[in-house]
């Protein structure tokens, strides 16, 4: 099995260009499905969740050409609607290829995305919107038999809770519905205004109508695309937040600052020093980390998925730091082994207390889920010595070309095998 080795103490120096955002692409692929022309995407990021993603399309009978610069898939033979347990339980996203199906079908029967280590991860919201345009379904042996004897018939649909999956399943659905649909309560996570100009640009009518509803007007038909997929705003937060713990001077290129101003500011709360250019971030890691207290929310509140590696950068603080996670109950397990390296984290329900003053020591350590394990290698760069991170396959779900980016600005790090 694969495993990294990382010496610490770093100090992160240089330039790293982001890459393209893996939950932009996700979505996006799947409303790939749609269409039965040809769109070509670029700037999907090289990580294994866009594998998997490609070969549940190709299972549906996609046929995609990856040459090195973009993709290209042609649907005009695609005819299957069967997402099978294997190919959808690695990745949750296997589920947004059933709004598509059904739209374009009017059935499908798709696994359900199986259990996860950061919590349940239900779909339930998926479903009941799903069945208010019209869609009838059952779950038999953990697949959804779901049929659209109508075809999809626009609604007006309120979503009980902010869900970007959910959301990114019905805006898809609704474009090839009959007449209007009107989603609210969505979540507006820049990845999901990337899919809406997507699916624009392939044809679909949506407006949003106020800071969380948007109308869809379904089509009949959509054209063909060429599309560039937006940066990865999580890529960009986790060197940032590396930099900030390391002492570091980066320069992170590719992302428009605006989309992960949350960050920043926290960031510079801490005491980082930050610049902000047109398409670039200038980074400076201060001596003396400031303590704060942050929760997650949907956007534009802290992100879920950068949790993991604040909490790295808290364990520095000069006091103690709290952080409550409001998107995912159980998404603590970087926990133990950050204490196994010295952090001093305790969990209280959905709220962990981190003790300030950490000095890391390094560890053979686990990796538990993606960004757990991306945290696992930041708190390794602030320790001195050797630690080496087990089951890093959760990280290659979602981190292109993370060694070489790190080894690039400075960092001892490699893939043993
Ligand atoms: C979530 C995060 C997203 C992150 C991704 C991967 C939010 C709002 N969403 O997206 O930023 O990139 O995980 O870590 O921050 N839920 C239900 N029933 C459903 C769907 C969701 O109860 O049918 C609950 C979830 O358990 C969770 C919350 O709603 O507590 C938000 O989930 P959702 O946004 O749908 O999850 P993801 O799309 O995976």
């Amino acid at each position: 099995m694969k495993k990294l080795e990382v010496f610490g103490v770093a100090k992160l120096k240089g330039q790293i260009r982001i890459s393209g955002s893996k939950n932009a692409s996700l979505p996006i692929l799947a409303a790939t499905l749609l269409s039965d022309k040809i769109i070509s995407l670029r700037n999907l990021p090289k990580v294994k969740d866009i594998e998997t993603m490609i070969l549940l399309l190709k299972s549906l009978g996609s046929i995609v050409d990856d040459n090195k610069k973009k993709i290209t898939i042609k649907n005009n033979k695609q005819s299957k609607t069967f997402a099978a347990y294997s190919l959808v339980k690695t990745m949750r996203a296997g589920i947004l290829v059933l709004g598509p199906l059904l739209a374009k079908f009017g059935k499908a029967k798709v696994s359900l995305p199986g259990g996860c280590a950061i919590g349940t991860r239900p779909v339930d919201i998926h479903l009941k919107a799903l069945s208010k345009l019209g869609v009838k379904y059952k779950i038999i042996q953990g697949y959804v038999h779901a049929d659209a004897p109508k075809g999809l018939i626009g609604a007006n649909i309120k979503f009980p809770k902010i869900s970007v999956g959910a959301t990114e399943n019905l805006i898809i659905a609704a474009c090839l519905a009959k007449g209007k649909t009107v989603l609210s309560n969505c979540a507006i996570e820049p990845e999901i205004e990337d899919l809406i100009n997507f699916l624009i640009k392939m044809g679909c009518n949506i407006k949003w109508t106020s800071k969380r509803t948007i109308k869809i007007e379904g089509v009949a038909k959509v054209n063909e695309l060429n599309y560039q997929v937006m940066p990865d705003r999580i890529e960009a937060g986790t060197y940032l937040i590396a930099a900030a713990l390391t002492e570091g001077n980066l320069k992170v290129t590719g992302i428009d600052p605006k989309i992960i101003s949350t960050e920043i500011n926290i960031l510079k709360k801490v005491g980082a020093k930050i610049i902000q250019k047109k398409n670039e971030i200038l980074i400076k890691g201060s001596k003396k980390i400031k303590s704060i207290n942050i929760k997650t929310s949907p956007y534009p509140g802290f992100p879920t998925d950068l949790q993991a590696q604040m909490m790295v950068l808290l364990c520095k603080a000069n006091k103690k730091s709290y952080i409550k996670e409001e998107i995912f109950e159980n998404r603590f397990m970087h926990v133990a082994e950050l204490n196994r390296m010295g952090a001093k984290i305790s969990i209280n329900g959905n709220k962990a207390t981190i003790e300030g003053n950490i000095k890391f020591e390094a560890a053979e350590l686990m990796a538990t889920d993606l960004r757990a394990s991306v945290s696992l290698i930041l708190a390794a760069l602030a320790s001195k010595g050797k630690s080496i991170i087990n089951r890093i396959y959760h990280l290659d779900r979602g981190y292109e070309d993370i060694e070489k980016k790190l080894k690039k600005v400075g960092a001892k790090i490699r893939r043993l095998n």
